[in-house]
């Protein structure tokens, strides 16, 4: 069962991506931790808090991190997820109170409470946080299992030709985070754009019949009109929530082990996830010659190719099937 610290920006996706790791059977979630990403510290943080009221969560530590990029200047896409970080439905009251410890220490202590390799960390907003722990307690690098994120792409950006939004607003923490000796699997945009919820999908999860999916297809209207509004998208794309149904059930992706890079220079290429297809390895075997050759061992991190929709789309359903109704307005 998948040990999870789950870092956010909610964020209506991350919102979405919250539910499905407390619904999901397979998920045991240890933390929630908040960065300044989507909106500004202060909001994605009430916003998470008042998110553990609509699911039903109890007995889960929530911390707040850092409220800026180590170095870049701040991004806030207000135009895809509104003034409050959340727009859209009714927010109930903070459900939680806040954790004391900065979410690093949150981290951190979760991680030494651990068996080695038990945790994933599970980051869907700015790598600061996780940038931030990997340099305060590089000793803990190596007890941590592996990170799945959603981050990046191998062939395009959303913010910038290049750049995916998660990369962008700390590329400097993404490179330390890349650049750390963990495994990573990056759940980027080529794999989230095809998973879109579209009409009949919203209808699927309404279907569910109960306060917690009306909730969700609220989040999802306005997530839909913004990027309909400001991307032309027919649905918006479930970027976070896909990341942790990889961690549910690894067959909703496909993923190859590759080697990955992150730009933090250049007018056009700042915040590119650059991925090494040159020693790209297909389950286990070199899939095409390439600088490395066996004798070096596979690239430590994996990228996602391809998403069973399908799959995807019955995870989420099922976690909202299993909270059921929560009472929270
Ligand atoms: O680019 C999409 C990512 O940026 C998602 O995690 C979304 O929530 C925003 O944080
Ligand atoms: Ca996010």
């Amino acid at each position: 069962m998948p040990k999870v610290i789950y870092d956010c920006d909610p964020g209506h996706d991350d919102a979405v991506a919250l539910l499905l790791a407390w619904g999901n059977p397979d998920i045991e979630l240890l933390g929630v931790s908040t960065v300044a990403g989507n909106q500004t510290l202060e909001k994605v943080t009430n916003n998470a808090r008042a998110l553990a009221r609509v699911a039903g969560i109890s007995g889960v530590p929530f911390a707040a991190g850092a409220d800026r990029p180590l170095l870049g200047p701040q991004l806030i896409p207000e135009e895809i997820h509104g003034d409050s970080g959340l727009d859209g439905p009714q927010l109930p009251a903070p459900g939680v109170e806040l954790d004391p410890r900065h979410a690093v220490n949150l981290i951190a202590d979760l991680v030494r409470e651990h068996a080695p390799g038990e945790i994933t960390l599970v980051p869907t907003g700015a790598l600061t946080n996780i940038a931030l722990f990997a340099r305060m307690y590089p000793e803990l690098i190596q007890r941590v299992g592996g990170i799945t994120l959603m981050g990046g792409g191998h062939h395009s950006g959303n913010m910038t030709p290049a750049a995916e939004f998660n990369i962008l607003a700390d590329p400097e923490a993404a490179r330390i985070v890349f650049e750390a000796a963990w495994p990573i699997t990056m759940v980027g945009l080529d794999v989230t754009h095809q998973v879109l919820a579209v009409p009949e999908r919203l209808a699927q999860l309404q279907g569910v019949g109960t306060d917690v999916s009306q909730f969700v297809a609220e989040l999802i209207e306005f997530f839909g009109q913004a990027y309909m509004q400001e991307r032309g998208y027919p649905g918006p794309p479930m970027h976070d929530p896909l990341a942790m149904a990889a961690v549910a059930d690894p067959s909703v992706l496909r993923t190859v082990a590759a080697d990955i890079y992150v730009e933090t220079q250049g007018d056009y290429a700042r915040g590119q996830t650059i991925v090494d297809f040159r020693t790209t390895w297909d389950d286990g075997e070199p899939a095409r010659l390439g600088v490395r050759d066996a004798q070096e061992g596979t690239p430590r991190h994996r990228v996602a190719m391809d998403v069973d929709r399908e799959k995807f789309w019955t995870l989420l359903v099922d976690a909202l099937e299993r909270i059921g109704n929560t009472n929270f307005a």
